[in-house]
């Protein structure tokens, strides 16, 4: 059978009667084939098995299409393959940003985007009754083992496998810039029960000393993620509430080659400019004035809250 003949067939057999139940299920069936369909193009450029190019072909778009689409996309799924290292090297986050991230009547919390669990342990430890949704399965493995007490699942903030106003408070750290908000956004009030709150969390290395601000130089010389941390909400949330807590990450020099080796932007750096990269902040740990001659380090950073209630 000619495949647009098998893809009429089945929306036709899908949409049934048609009318507002078949216009929803045919919505339903889309989002899971365009779901498979970038599964798949992950698949085929994680294996080197195909070009963009002829992902583009297969799809019916040029190349430029197919990069636009889905490279972000394969960019924020990326931190995978660096799990270890980000278990190691990325900080935690202050006890004390727990009292204002997740009001104090909530027991029931989901944290999105959860990663390795470096925020859903605090979550757990707090007493709080945990579901970690994360979409990439080497941070799932992580979080697994270090956060044992959380129901980990996996899912995206687009499609999220809770039902409808199963939970009190939703928390992202480190994560909203990578979801798509126009599904992201009606997909989480959905989950949250009557006026519950979101609340999106950043760390943000505090650069005022000048080995970090040499430090961010060196991270960002071949390029630079621009990230709103203090983001502002479409309806059907309220006004934001903001937080900035600052604290010490007590770390050593691996730990901070592991933190920068586990950036985004650096996983997907040609191998050669990462090993420069790498190698270049090894030096700079090594012989800087204030950190030469010490394992033990201390890197500044501000941890930013924005909360907003659900209206
Ligand atoms: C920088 S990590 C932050 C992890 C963790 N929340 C933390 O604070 O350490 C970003 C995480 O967001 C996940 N992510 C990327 N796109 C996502 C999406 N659309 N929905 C949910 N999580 C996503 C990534 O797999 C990654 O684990």
């Amino acid at each position: 059978m000619e495949t647009n003949d098998l893809g009429r067939r089945v929306a036709a057999e899908v949409a049934g009667a048609g009318g507002i139940a078949g216009l929803r299920r045919l919505s339903e069936v889309v989002a899971a084939l365009e779901e498979r369909r970038t599964e798949l193009v992950e698949e085929l450029r994680r294996g080197q098995e195909a070009t963009w190019e002829e992902i583009g072909q297969a799809c019916g778009m040029t190349r430029q299409g197919a990069t636009r689409r889905w490279a972000e996309r394969l960019r924020a799924r990326s931190f995978g393959v660096a799990a270890a290292s980000y278990q190691h090297g990325r900080p935690g986050y202050p006890q004390a940003l727990i009292g204002s991230a997740v009001p104090r009547q909530a027991r029931k919390v989901l944290d999105l985007g959860a990663g390795t669990g470096k925020l859903t342990r605090l979550l757990v430890d707090a007493g709080l009754e945990v579901v970690a949704v994360e979409p990439d399965a080497g941070m799932r493995a992580q979080l697994a083992a270090t956060v044992p007490k959380a129901a980990v699942r996996a899912g995206s903030a687009e499609h999220i496998p809770l039902p409808d106003g199963s939970v009190d408070a939703v928390v992202v750290a480190q994560a909203w810039h990578w979801f798509d908000p126009a599904l992201a956004v009606p997909e989480i009030a959905r989950v949250l029960a009557p006026g519950g709150t979101l609340a999106l969390v950043w760390n943000v290395r505090d650069e005022s000393e000048p080995w970090a601000a040499e430090l961010g130089a060196l991270m960002h010389r071949s390029t630079r993620q621009r990230i709103d941390t203090e983001p502002v909400l479409p309806a059907p949330f309220g006004p934001p509430e903001r937080l900035e807590i600052r604290w010490e990450h007590e770390t050593t020099r691996a730990g901070i080659i592991d933190m920068v080796a586990s950036r985004s932007y650096v996983i997907a750096l040609p191998e050669a400019e990462r090993a420069r990269l790498l190698a270049d902040v090894e030096q700079l740990l090594a012989t800087h004035p204030d950190l030469a001659g010490r394992d033990a380090i201390a890197l500044p950073y501000l941890t930013r809250c924005t909360r907003v209630r659900l209206g």
